[in-house]
């Protein structure tokens, strides 16, 4: 045997050695991206999931699944709805997205899916449907993540064993420009990663129903916005490749003074629209609700205007028209952060009153690469309510100083949550001076970790843990 042989033999067998060690996954290497659980585009009450899959083949594969809660499992059903898109890019070869539907007979069941291809199985695991009003449900949240970061596996690994129903990224979710080969190298091998371990991450995306908000990187860290760049970075924008999310937000999402959102090479630029169809611009504002919750997940990059009317028309009338018991917010940018990277981009305060009149208890961020926990508080934006030049917006302040999450647990006003601490490079220093940072209750920096939640009738039960599992910070809200 040559030797180019024996490496390239060397080679299949370490790749394959994390598949066959565990049960079921005999072949993951046909795989460009394993199979994982979304939303989709399905409506607020339904028991629809959509799995994807990326792969360079560009057929052969076939999606399966049963309710796997009951003593006698049901029959495999074959998902028949299976649509296969084929991603041009401009740096890897082509490859084709697989999209496939699944579905429980009630809410907040097991199901059972898994993957064939020329008659083996590939893939198996096991989720959970999307809760009803009735259910107590649990989530996880962390901005900031795909870094390749020994925190960002462990904080994988931690969540992965609290075992939530549902996982929200409020944004930056592959670094450092959200790129195709950034979610392949930075975000998928752990966050999907077959191994459950401190330092490999873990199956959270095959097992946990998603969400995802945009980040500044998601958009190839264009900050001082003139449109994403396709000469530069042909392969931007993967949010809206790889993620499956509802697609009831506005149709427009930019102002009408600024409407080019991409730009660059036109190739590019084409190869990104055949990819992504519709989610293109769509997906960066939605709203879904998840047991007792209604979530609204907003698009706080700075080519969004606030001042909108239309977009805030948007806002108000998502928040209010929600039948649920608790309303929330994921969005990137906080309004209310005191790091000294950020702390200028306030330009989500211009929403705070809309979201007090219309009843919102939580708003989680990111951005900031830390963890941060307001006073519940009001804020009315000074007249008129338009973002200063250096991107601060000063305004009037109430804050509820009573509320401390044990005693006192009802808060008067809204609670901002930076959990911003997911992989990224923490901000190790720099608070700014006592005036500019009343609105903060806590603030910790020393290492990695995600906000983990019980969600019940009218109580939720909030910690932040690190990525070794130690609690951080716990309160308790209710209503
Ligand atoms: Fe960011």
């Amino acid at each position: 045997m040559s030797r180019f042989c024996i490496c390239l033999l060397a080679a299949v067998l370490i790749a394959l050695a994390p598949a066959l060690s565990t049960r079921a996954q005999t072949n993951t290497s046909l795989f460009l991206v394993k199979p994982y659980v979304q939303l989709g585009n399905n409506p607020a009450h339904t028991n629809k999931l959509e799995i994807l899959w990326f792969s360079q083949k560009k057929s052969g594969f076939k999606l399966f699944f049963r309710e796997a809660d009951s003593t006698a499992k049901s029959p495999w059903k074959r998902s028949e709805d299976l649509s296969i898109t084929l991603q041009p890019t401009s740096q890897i070869k082509p490859y084709y997205r697989y999209s496939g539907s699944i579905e429980s007979s009630a809410p907040g069941r097991e199901v059972e899916y898994r993957i064939d291809f020329a008659k083996k199985t590939l893939f198996q695991k096991v989720v959970t449907s999307r809760k009803s009003k009735e259910q107590s449900y649990t989530f996880a949240l962390a901005g900031d993540v795909g870094a390749g970061s020994f925190g960002q596996k462990g904080n994988t690994f931690q969540i992965h064993k609290l075992k939530p129903d549902l996982y929200l990224i409020p944004g930056d979710i592959a670094y450092n420009r959200g790129k195709v080969e950034d979610y392949l190298l930075r975000f998928f091998p752990f966050l999907n990663s077959e191994i459950a371990a401190a330092n490999r991450g873990a199956p959270l995306l095959s097992e946990t129903i998603t969400a995802t908000a945009i980040g500044n990187h998601d958009i190839a860290l264009t900050n001082q916005w003139t449109g994403v760049d396709f000469t530069s970075y042909p392969d931007a924008l993967g949010y809206y490749r790889f993620w499956s999310q509802p697609l009831n937000g506005p149709k427009r999402r930019v102002n009408e003074r600024n409407t080019t959102i991409i730009r660059g090479d036109a190739r590019a630029q084409l190869n990104f629209v055949k990819a992504v169809g519709e989610r293109f611009p769509r997906m960066a504002n939605y709203s879904f609700d998840f047991g007792n919750s209604h979530w609204l997940v907003i698009d706080a990059n700075p080519y969004m205007d606030w001042t909108d009317q239309k977009m805030r028309d948007w806002v108000e009338k998502d928040l209010r028209t929600a039948k649920a018991a608790w309303k929330f917010v994921l969005c990137h940018q906080p309004g209310f952060s005191i790091d000294n990277n950020h702390w200028v981009e306030q330009r989500m305060r211009l929403l705070s009153q809309i979201f007090e009149q219309c009843g919102v208890d939580i708003v989680f961020s990111g951005h900031a690469h830390t963890y941060q926990r307001s006073y519940p508080l009001k804020f009315t934006p000074k007249e008129p309510a338009n973002t200063s030049a250096d991107g601060t917006i000063s305004g009037d302040f109430i804050l509820d100083r009573d509320f401390d999450g044990a005693r006192v647990t009802r808060p008067r006003g809204v609670l901002y949550i930076v959990s911003g601490a997911g992989g990224a490079s923490l901000y190790r220093k720099g608070i700014l001076p006592a005036s500019e940072t009343l609105f903060n209750f806590k603030f910790l920096n020393q290492k990695h970790s995600f906000t983990f939640c019980k969600v019940e009738d009218d109580n939720i039960e909030l910690r932040q843990i690190d990525c070794d599992g130690e609690e951080i910070d716990r309160i308790r809200i209710t209503k």
